[in-house]
């Protein structure tokens, strides 16, 4: 198989951490006889510096013909104090919005390896497999208008959907149930929201196209109680944007660890954004310190969702556990009697397992 592959590296550890999953990448290509070829491209801080724009035009232009896009972070301190308009987060959203990249999917597996690193109890959160769908590429976050008016005595933002918007995402995530335990929870906050009821309505039209997954209906206030109460009640959970951002980033929180979660944006005919969840860390940018699992663990959804590579995507997440059972961690993972190595390493080992497993 051939693909097209355009990286993102972004600012900070996206850099490194990009770098390592690059190499998983190559390691596969090799092992299954595929060609994936790559061009690097600016996108953040690093393009505001030498292009003067968090999205440059080449950036989207290479991004609309690639076959797949793997995003490091974007983001740091030295950029904090630009406008809203030139923000790094800026090329983030405009990649996304641009590629109509309109579901965001967050799975979140405890390993078992690290699941005492976890704040809540291991066994509230042992067993918990769960993947987020959220909406990316509308309501609250893109709605119009969003302004101040009335000399900055009022302030508005608009949630907006339109019910063919509702459809796409919610189809993905009943396709996205019926390849795991067919089990659907859709958050809304239909008791008070308008746009959360034709949600719900769509749901359950969407639900008679697919008898073989269960669904219910949950708030999303009580959603934010149970993911930490019975995280291991859920299978896939489909929301709007704002709901399912801060969802995903209160689940992040179960498996202990930023530096292991990856993420996909997708759209129907495959084509994807793949990024770790975790941001730029200038705190330890340039130390070789970063976790690449989260990086490369992205890589694996790339294989997966993008490229139909199953056993590759297998392969590499099987490369992970074997590596964190051989106790190998990088300094952000606390593990019992294990063995620090840099991220440089963490990467090699890695690739080690894919280059010689069976
Ligand atoms: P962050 O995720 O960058 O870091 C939070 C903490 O987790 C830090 O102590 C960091 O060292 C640690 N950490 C994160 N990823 C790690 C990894 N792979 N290995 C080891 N340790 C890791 O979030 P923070 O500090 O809130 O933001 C830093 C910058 O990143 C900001 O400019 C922010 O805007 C940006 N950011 C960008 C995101 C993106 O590009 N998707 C997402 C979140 C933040
Ligand atoms: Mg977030």
């Amino acid at each position: 198989m051939k693909k097209h592959i355009v990286m993102l590296p972004g600012d900070g550890i996206g850099q490194e951490v990009t770098k390592a999953a690059k190499k998983v990448l190559e390691a596969v290509a090799e092992r299954y006889h595929h060609t994936f070829t790559f061009e690097s491209h600016e996108i953040g801080g690093a393009a505001i510096d030498s292009q003067g724009t968090p999205l440059p035009e080449d950036t989207v232009a290479a991004c609309k013909k690639a076959d797949a896009i793997l995003l490091g972070a974007v983001g740091g301190p030295q950029w904090d104090h630009l406008p809203g308009h030139m923000r790094p987060e800026k090329g983030l959203l405009g990649i996304r919005k641009k590629m109509e990249l309109f579901a965001n999917l967050r799975p979140i597996k405890g390993f078992k390896q690290l699941l005492h690193a976890s704040p809540l109890k291991e066994e509230v959160v042992s067993g918990s497999d769960l993947l987020i769908v959220r909406e990316l590429t509308g309501g609250l976050y893109f709605g119009e208008p969003s302004e101040r008016r009335n000399g900055g005595k009022e302030v508005v933002d608009t949630l907006a959907y339109s019910h063919s918007e509702i459809v796409r995402i919610v189809d993905q995530a009943f396709q996205s149930a019926r390849v795991r335990r067919k089990h659907l929870t859709s958050v809304d906050k239909a008791n008070v929201l308008e746009s959360s009821r034709m949600w719900r309505e769509v749901v359950e039209e969407k639900s008679k196209e697919y008898p073989d997954v269960t669904v219910e209906h949950m708030l999303v206030d009580a959603a934010a109680m149970k993911l930490i109460t019975s995280p291991s009640s859920f299978d896939v959970i489909v929301t709007e944007n704002m709901f399912g951002d801060i969802l995903s980033d209160e689940a992040s929180v179960l498996t202990g660890s930023l530096g292991m979660l990856p993420s996909a944006s997708i759209r129907s005919d495959g084509v994807g954004l793949y990024e770790p969840v975790h941001g730029s860390a200038p705190d330890i940018a340039g130390q070789n310190k970063a976790n690449p699992l989260a990086a490369i663990l992205s890589a694996a959804m790339m294989l997966k969702y993008s490229f139909q590579l199953e056993e590759e995507a297998e392969q590499v997440e099987n490369a992970v556990k074997e590596v964190l059972d051989a106790r190998f961690h990088t300094a952000d993972l606390a593990v019992h009697d294990g063995v620090e190595v840099s991220g440089s390493e963490m990467a090699a080992k890695v690739i080690e397992q894919i280059s010689s497993n069976d």
